[in-house]
């Protein structure tokens, strides 16, 4: 049994830079045609000089592999109309981060007054760029996202022209928002797809599978299957890997985020395969995001797989990837 995968993009990962990015960077353009840059650096990427250094440094970390990186600034409420149009052809989307509710989100936004948004996502809006949002606020962790439902509501009927980008949904609330308001999407991402709160904490704590948001309840990753493996067309792919050197992961206080760049592809055959939907994977891995994104460029690859073994390799560099050492059932056996 043969898959082959169009264009596979990736609509929320995690690139770093330096060492880290020489390390992860080639795993996503290896297999992956594009995929949306994070820009929760420290600093984070807030300038147009900032942007175009980033794009340039994982375009030479790729290794001339055939990748997009589409760029995302940090959403800031000052940004202007003059600086949105100067950039506008540099980015894909602006990527909007409570203040503090991840990784390196310290420099986000503290509050959602509409007044202090409607200029630049007024401006957003009229220039087609999407918004993209990290949806928690700082509730109780496993209330977080279900109370930022209202949040998401008040953005989608102020601005019913922005695209809004519910980043790595996580609920049942959150899937049922897309049928209400035209203008909300989702990306959602392999882990959540595959694992609830338990396999995090409720046996011996897995700090692998530690991310924000958390992994929730069983009836909320039915709610994701069901939008993921029907091919919903508001719903694409983004891994929202995220890696952290071991000893970041394996700590006193663990780094939130899970590394599955170099599984994406394989478990996901398997995971649609299982379900008997393979038909709906091409939809969810990229054709979905084409449409939703309709500002970006694809490069063309083709990725086949097989079903045939593929032991996870423990660690790549300093990371270590969800499924270390255990036994994947399908390979990656061709990329043209
Ligand atoms: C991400 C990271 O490490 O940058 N962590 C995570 O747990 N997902 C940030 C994010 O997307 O929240
Ligand atoms: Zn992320």
């Amino acid at each position: 049994m043969f898959i082959t995968l169009h264009a596979p993009l990736d609509m929320h990962l995690h690139l770093r830079d330096e060492a880290m990015l020489e390390t992860v960077a080639p795993l996503s353009a290896e297999t992956f045609a594009g995929g949306l840059i994070m820009p929760n650096l420290v600093p984070p990427i807030e300038t147009r000089e900032a942007l175009l250094a980033y794009k340039e440094r994982i375009l030479k970390a790729s290794n001339e592999q055939n990748f997009t990186p589409y760029m995302t600034l940090f959403f800031k409420p000052t940004y202007t109309k003059e600086f949105l149009e100067s950039i506008k052809d540099e980015l894909t989307a602006i990527k909007l981060y409570p203040a503090g509710i991840t990784t390196n989100s310290e420099g986000g936004l503290s509050g959602f007054d509409v007044e202090e948004l409607r200029p630049t996502l007024t401006a957003m809006s009229e220039l087609n760029i999407p918004l993209c949002i990290h949806g928690e606020t700082n509730g109780f962790v496993m209330d977080r996202e279900a109370e930022f439902a209202s949040v998401y509501a008040m953005l989608a009927t102020n601005f019913p022209k922005l695209k809004i980008i519910m980043e790595h949904i996580t609920t049942q609330e959150s899937v049922a928002l897309l049928d209400k308001f035209d203008n909300l999407y989702a990306t959602i991402t392999l882990h959540h797809l595959l694992i609830t709160l338990d396999d995090v904490a409720g046996g011996m704590l897995q700090p692998h599978l530690f991310c924000k948001p958390i992994a929730k309840r069983p009836e909320d990753r039915e709610a994701l299957l069901k939008v993921a493996l029907g091919g919903h067309p508001k719903v694409m792919f983004g891994s929202d890997s995220a890696p952290h050197p071991q000893h970041a992961k394996e700590a006193c206080g663990c780094a939130a985020g899970v590394f599955t760049a170099p599984i994406a592809l394989q478990v996901l055959s398997e995971l649609f395969m299982k379900h008997s939907t393979m038909q709906k994977l091409q939809a969810f891995v990229s054709d979905n995001a084409q449409k939703i994104y309709s500002n970006i460029k694809i490069s063309p690859k083709l990725v086949t797989l097989e079903e045939k073994e593929f032991i996870v390799p423990h660690h790549y560099g300093e990371v270590i990837p969800m499924y270390a050492g255990e036994k994947l059932q399908y390979s990656i056996i061709d990329i043209k």
